[in-house]
């Protein structure tokens, strides 16, 4: 048992760490186009204090770690914080979670330096269809993203293709064949309403259960596998005769809570208990104090919730107490 086991009994052992709050793309489920005030890099955790905050945590028992933004890869340097992560003694995964823009110049150096896995995001396939969701970037950088993965042997790929209502529900089918015919694992994800939680939301969530009817109405047979390489929440499928797979990241519809594996870092220095609420501890303070830091780690088991309440707002239900204001990009996905 991991020393920070929660009031419901759930073990932690994956901190995911996000590195900053800016981004090179604009996604419209994630971030206005005009941008938003992101924080001034004097707020940020430096590399060097991210690797204190996570000692502390290794020696609680985190063993994973997931790098997320904003955009990972815009802040320099980030192979030199993995080289340094993967040397504290108990880490032993790390990955990284990306748009894929920047990915081929650095995927050869972030293998060195000690990522294992990556996850991209790819929520369409079609070119100008990318400029509608992503605002910014160029789906071709995304591929070659994709591509540098695999020769550098990053392994399983992952990539995370967020469903919207009306933008790119037709193109499950698409999605679904890429897993049939390569070695990719094609994850489909619910929107959220994190930090943003207005009607737009409503008229764009669609639940997962069409991605099953899809792969029906295609004739795939598929069965389901539990032995996926990660530490997350998906729901993963094989596709017999294929080549790849896919998963089902299903918040809303069907919520994954009870298996809770993790907390999160924010770029700001807050430790973050869940996803959804609005509760943070600020590690700011504690830094240079390991026993202090020790006791943010143990404070957030004492006060993570038992699950969101995503579906409330689906169903203009009132929520227990107060989420965040917070979008995806600043607490890191
Ligand atoms: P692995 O399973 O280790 O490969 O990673 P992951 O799926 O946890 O990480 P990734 O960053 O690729 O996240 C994929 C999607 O899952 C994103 O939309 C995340 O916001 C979402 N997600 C990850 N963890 C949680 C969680 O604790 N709660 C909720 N509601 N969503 C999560
Ligand atoms: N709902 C679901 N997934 C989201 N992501 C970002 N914002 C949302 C949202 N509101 C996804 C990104 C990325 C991952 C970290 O989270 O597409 O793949
Ligand atoms: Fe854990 Fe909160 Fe995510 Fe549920 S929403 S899985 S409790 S972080």
């Amino acid at each position: 048992m991991t020393k920070l086991t929660d009031r419901f009994g759930r073990e932690h052992d994956y901190l995911r760490i996000s590195v900053t709050d800016r981004c090179n793309l604009r996604c419209l489920y994630c971030m206005p186009e005009e941008g938003m005030e992101f924080a001034p890099s004097s707020d940020l955790l430096s590399y060097g204090q991210i690797v204190e905050v996570v000692k502390a945590g290794a020696e609680l028992g985190i063993s994973k770690l997931r790098i997320t933004g904003g955009e990972p890869l815009v802040r320099p340097g980030l192979d030199g914080l993995v080289r340094r992560l993967a040397a504290i003694p108990g880490i032993r995964d790390i990955s990284l979670t990306t748009n894929g823009v920047l990915l081929a110049d650095q995927a050869e150096a972030l293998r060195d330096a000690g990522v294992n896995r990556v996850n991209i995001s790819l929520d369409t396939l079609d070119p100008s269809r990318f400029k509608f969701i992503a605002r910014r970037g160029d789906l071709k950088r995304v591929m070659a993203g994709i591509e540098a993965s695999a020769r550098v042997g990053f392994g399983p790929i992952k990539l995370n293709c967020v469903l919207l209502k009306g933008v790119n529900e037709d193109e499950i089918a698409d999605f679904l064949r890429m897993a049939y015919e390569q070695p990719l694992h094609v994850r489909f994800i619910e929107y959220m309403p994190i930090g943003h939680a207005d009607d737009n939301w409503k008229a764009h969530y669609l639940p997962l259960s069409h991605v099953l009817e899809i792969a029906q109405e295609q004739r795939l047979e598929v069965e389901r596998i539990e032995d996926m390489l990660g530490n997350g929440p998906s729901e993963d499928y094989q596709i017999r005769g294929g080549k790849g797979s896919f998963g089902l990241i299903h918040p809303i519809s069907d919520n994954f809570c009870k298996n809770c594996n993790r907390l999160r870092l924010t770029a700001d220095g807050n430790i973050k208990p869940c996803l959804y609420w609005v509760d943070e501890l600020s590690v700011k303070s504690a830094l240079g104090n390991p026993t202090a830091l020790r006791e943010l780690y143990l404070r957030a088991m004492d006060i993570k919730p038992l699950n969101h309440e995503m579906a409330a707002k689906l169903l203009d239900e009132n929520l227990s107490h107060e989420p965040t204001a917070r979008r995806m990009s600043q607490i890191g996905g």
